[in-house]
């Protein structure tokens, strides 16, 4: 039997936004927070650098500001990059307070009265400013905040449900256009599960598991940009998918990130020769920012046919290495790679979402009761390429400021009641499961081939081709048999890789992550890519 379920707030998602957000609630308030999988399951639990935030007196907001905005090519909206720098020493005391464990700097905080944490340094930054638990930042942050929302009695945990659709007033063929809840699978009973609530908050993360190499963990398959986007908002910007440089290149490690942080600390990138490339492309060498430094390994490893290049710091003494980036060590040492006395085999892989739900300063979308944060959301802060470490940040910044205006608005809100029940008559079981797999793999890999690094009218072309089909069949396939998360996330990535490719087309020129054969240069005026649903403003 399929249940019904009533809350104040509904958060769809357990990572870095959810967790803030769920903490950030007045304890009055029921609060049920989703994750389709573990509560670990996000990007949050693998992050390694850190969180980008102006903590030294030696930084300033202006420079931090300046960074961001030169990062991300003429597309981040100022006010926005102003407003999470600004938020950006609150947001991490919040963290210190609740009680992450940074890697403390004690000798510094001794001898000159400075900042009692370590700050590490990464591309496109021109300080030290990212607080991190040594590479390990995000198991750090997301095991603190989850043992402090265990402590909340108003808060559930509700792992193994996969959100599937918003229920919105539209869609129910009701007078407004505000969201009521969601439609959950309930992974252990197999039921579809009606939850309603007064406020619905999308913190689903990302949806770089559209590409066939990606750092992200399975469940990053744009779940709420694709239901945002069937519940009528707009989207932006999802053509600036950014790819991380340093991947480990390994054929047994899947999805092993080498953090960024080994560069910000003096690691090298080398051809198999061991000659070092990047001081021929951009000045700032290994610290330029992550699309210049993932073009240029791309273009290396195109130009000399090479499977890989590599990423050394071995000439750092042994004990600093290992004692940094004790994860990084470990992980190498996994596949007999001694860090400390020889190169890592590195290659680029999908990484972050630059674009998504468009939102405002409180994280509001464009459907009333319905609130996207984290990486989701499209805020403006990260424009054309996101500057390492400032995703972390967004998350905190933005989840607290979702949670304040919601309390502003509780007393004009009621829990909606009586919602309709899923209606699974006319599905069966499927029979050709091999359709789901299928397609997975066909969608991840011309996503990877033609709408990758480098793009080019036909590539894109042949992308769009093909997603159309898939888009056919996986809608027939939905709409004939009983949901499963794959077919959730299948369906979701479709649509995602729909709009990217979409969003790619539009943009006739090269700028920050969109880098196209076919304009290789960039326009004088910089625009958001900004896609309309068809249902928008009915
Ligand atoms: P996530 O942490 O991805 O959480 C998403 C949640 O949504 C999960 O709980 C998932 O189960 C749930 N969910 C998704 N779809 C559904 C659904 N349909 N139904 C129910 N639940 C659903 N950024 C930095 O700033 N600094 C770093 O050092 C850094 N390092 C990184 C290293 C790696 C390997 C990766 C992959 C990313 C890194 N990033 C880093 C990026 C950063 O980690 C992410 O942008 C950020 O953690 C996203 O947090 P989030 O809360 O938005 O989503
Ligand atoms: C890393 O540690 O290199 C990832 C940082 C980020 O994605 O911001």
């Amino acid at each position: 039997m399929s249940q019904h379920y009533q809350h104040d707030v509904l958060v769809i998602g357990s990572g870095a936004a959810g967790l803030t957000l769920a903490l950030t609630l007045p304890a009055h308030l029921r609060i049920a927070v989703l994750s389709k999988g573990n509560l670990s399951n996000g990007s949050t639990y693998w992050a390694q650098g850190g969180v980008a935030a102006v903590l030294d007196d030696t930084d300033t907001i202006e420079s931090h500001v300046e960074d961001t905005l030169n990062a991300g090519g003429g597309l981040c909206r100022e006010e926005a990059v102003r407003f999470t720098v600004e938020h950006s020493r609150e947001a991490i005391q919040w963290l210190i307070d609740q009680g992450v464990p940074f890697t403390r700097d004690d000798e510094h905080a001794r001898e000159d009265g400075g900042f009692e944490f370590h700050l590490t340094r990464e591309g496109g930054h021109s300080h030290r400013r990212i607080i991190h638990a040594a590479d390990a930042t995000g198991a750090a942050i997301f095991n603190t905040l989850l043992e402090q929302t265990k402590q909340r009695n108003n808060v559930e945990l509700l792992e193994q449900r996969v959100a599937v659709d918003l229920i919105t007033e539209r869609k129910l063929g009701l007078e407004g256009q505000r969201c009521l809840g969601a439609y959950v699978l309930n992974r252990t009973s197999g039921e579809v599960d009606t939850f309603s609530a007064r406020f619905v908050i999308l913190a689903t993360g990302g949806a770089a598991k559209v590409y066939l190499y990606t750092s992200n963990p399975d469940g990053a398959c744009g779940d709420g940009i694709a239901m945002a986007w069937r519940a009528g908002c707009r989207v932006g910007n999802l053509e600036f998918n950014q790819f991380h440089p340093t991947c480990l290149y390994h054929p047994k490690a899947k999805s092993f990130l080498v953090t960024e942080a080994l560069r910000g600390e003096g690691a090298l990138l080398k051809l198999p020769n061991g000659e070092r490339f990047m001081p021929r492309f951009d000045d700032r060498a290994e610290l330029a920012p992550r699309d210049i430094v993932a073009r240029a390994i791309d273009h290396e490893m195109k130009r000399l046919g090479i499977d890989c290049v590599f990423l050394d710091i071995s000439h750092k003494p042994a004990d600093f290495v290992k004692s940094h980036f004790p994860t990084v060590y470990e992980r190498c040492l996994d596949f007999g790679i001694d860090i400390t006395q020889e190169p890592i085999p590195v290659v680029p892989a999908a990484h972050y979402t630059c674009g998504g739900v468009l939102v405002d300063q409180n994280g509001h979308t464009d459907v009333p009761g319905l609130y996207a944060i984290g990486e989701t959301s499209f805020t403006g802060l990260h424009g054309a390429n996101r500057m390492a470490s400032n995703s972390l940040l967004e998350c905190f910044v933005y989840a607290r400021s979702a949670a304040t205006d919601i309390v502003s608005q509780l007393a004009q809100v009621q829990i909606p009641t009586a919602l309709p029940s899923w209606d699974a008559s006319q599905v069966t079981d499927s029979d050709e499961d091999v359709i789901i797999a299928h397609n997975w793999d066909e969608l991840r890999r011309f996503m990877w081939d033609y709408v990758g690094i480098v793009r080019t009218n036909k590539r894109l072309q042949r992308a769009e081709h093909r997603v159309r089909l898939l888009l056919d069949e996986i809608d027939e396939f939905y709409s004939n048999y009983k949901v499963s998360r794959d077919l959730i996330e299948l369906r979701n990535l479709a649509q995602v890789a729909e709009l990217m490719i979409r969003s790619a087309m539009q943009r006739h020129e090269s700028r920050g992550l969109h880098y196209t054969l076919d304009y290789p240069q960039q326009l004088a005026e910089a625009k958001d890519t900004i896609l309309l649903p068809p249902t928008y403003g009915d």
